[in-house]
């Protein structure tokens, strides 16, 4: 037996009406803002991640060289794959451009719960703008999301890579490591870095709760992005020690977490970020984040989150007539109603069982003797009840 790729998944019937279920939920979300859906390839040129994604995500990726010896990657997220395709088409559009996407990703990761080598990400891009009233917007559309996918329990984080940045220059670390290090909240190596002082210094900065605490010439933006959140009615936390894993990030960032998660809690992640100049493009401010489909599904289940499981299709029994159970399934599927006949020349008792074991609540019997006079049965699975109607009136009997 050939198993698959480690960190790899199946999804079953049951798993996939239940992602489907929630993929339309978040579609809808954020075409309610405006988005549109744009779609990038699965495989990119390796260069595009290796530019500026930094070196977190290049120990992840996935990469070959096709026969031709280009060096392709499969793609670790979105983000650069939507700018090199605005760059490439889009830059003389109106502005702002607002796109959504959901789309699979490749990352060569340890796997274990919440953590995949292919898992979704729902995503966005906003270009063209950085209006304090729009980086909160964004920030509130990710928190309608997973709030409008049922989730209950989830904690908004905002920092900002400006004022985190100035604060490790006035220490004479601001630098690539140890932002690495703040990502990875790996605080031993921090002290060891900073020595005592410095470090007590800032931990008192990280555990900042009050923007207006701080003095920076870039906490006034803050300030502003952070008082239009209020407006939108999303709870949030300031939290100054987010440095986020991708190196494209400036200015405003921020993560949503599900705490019942543990280790894989953040469900979503973004910010501001620069990527456009880096690809050749003439510079316009861009922001986005990106959703963990698969963990917002994982933490639906952990909150108890209880999917609906009926089963809408109508099932055709028939005794032996096949070919009556033909018109009666395209008469159904033509007017919408999900329609599926007897297959397996069951009798009527075997096609009973077969429905209830299924799920189906409503059947219709054919017969000869009713069919001769223009009639079918139809049985209530769950209320055991049957009745015969007239063909032409089937259809709005099954109506809802
Ligand atoms: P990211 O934080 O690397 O950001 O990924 C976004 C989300 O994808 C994470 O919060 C997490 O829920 C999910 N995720 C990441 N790796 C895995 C994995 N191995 N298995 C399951 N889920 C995972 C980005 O990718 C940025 N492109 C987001 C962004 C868009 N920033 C600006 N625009």
């Amino acid at each position: 037996m050939i198993g698959k790729p480690r960190g790899t998944r199946d999804f079953l019937p049951s798993d996939m009406k239940k992602r489907r279920k929630v993929e339309s939920v978040m579609r809808n979300v954020f075409e309610k803002y405006g988005y549109e859906e744009v779609s990038t390839p699965t495989i990119e040129n390796l260069e595009l991640f290796t530019l500026k994604s930094g070196e977190q995500i290049m120990d992840e990726i996935y990469a070959f060289e096709d026969k031709s010896g280009r060096k392709i990657a499969l793609r670790p997220e979105l983000t650069a794959p939507v700018i090199r395709m605005y760059v490439e088409k889009l830059q003389m559009e109106t502005k702002p451009l607002k796109f959504y996407y959901f789309g699979n990703c490749f990352r060569y990761d340890r796997p274990q719960k919440g953590r995949y080598r292919e898992f979704w990400q729902f995503g966005c891009e906003l270009i063209g703008t950085n209006r304090p009233e729009a980086i909160a917007e964004l920030i509130a559309m990710a928190y309608d999301i997973l709030k409008t996918i049922g989730l209950r329990n989830v904690v908004v984080r905002v920092g900002n890579l400006d004022i985190l940045r100035r604060f490790l220059s006035t220490m004479g670390a601001n630098d690539a490591e140890m932002m690495r290090l703040i990502d990875k909240k790996d605080f031993e190596s921090i002290e060891r870095r900073l020595g005592k002082e410095e470090f007590e210094k800032f931990m008192e900065f990280i555990e900042t709760k009050n923007i207006d605490e701080l003095e920076f010439e870039e906490a006034n933006r803050m300030k502003e992005i952070l008082s239009f959140l209020e407006e939108f009615s999303v709870p949030f936390n300031l939290d100054l020690s987010i440095a986020r894993g991708l190196d494209y990030y400036i200015g405003t960032v921020f993560e949503i977490d599900a705490p019942k998660l543990g280790a894989e809690k953040q469900l979503c992640g973004g910010g501001e970020y620069n990527l456009i100049t880096i690809l050749g493009g003439r510079h316009v401010p861009t922001s986005g984040f990106a959703i963990g489909f698969d963990r917002a599904l994982l933490a639906l289940e952990m909150e108890g989150y209880t999917f609906e499981d009926e089963n809408d299709i109508v099932y055709i029994a028939h005794m032996n007539m096949p070919r009556e159970a033909i018109k009666v399934a395209r008469m159904l599927r033509k007017e919408g109603i999900k329609a599926e006949m007897d297959l397996m020349a069951r009798n009527i008792k075997k096609s009973l069982d077969y429905a209830n074991r299924k799920g189906i609540s409503k059947v219709v019997i054919i017969a000869p003797d009713e069919w001769e006079r223009g009639e079918v049965i139809i049985k209530d699975m769950k209320s055991g009840e049957q009745k015969n109607v007239g063909i032409n009136e089937l259809f709005n009997r099954l109506q809802p």
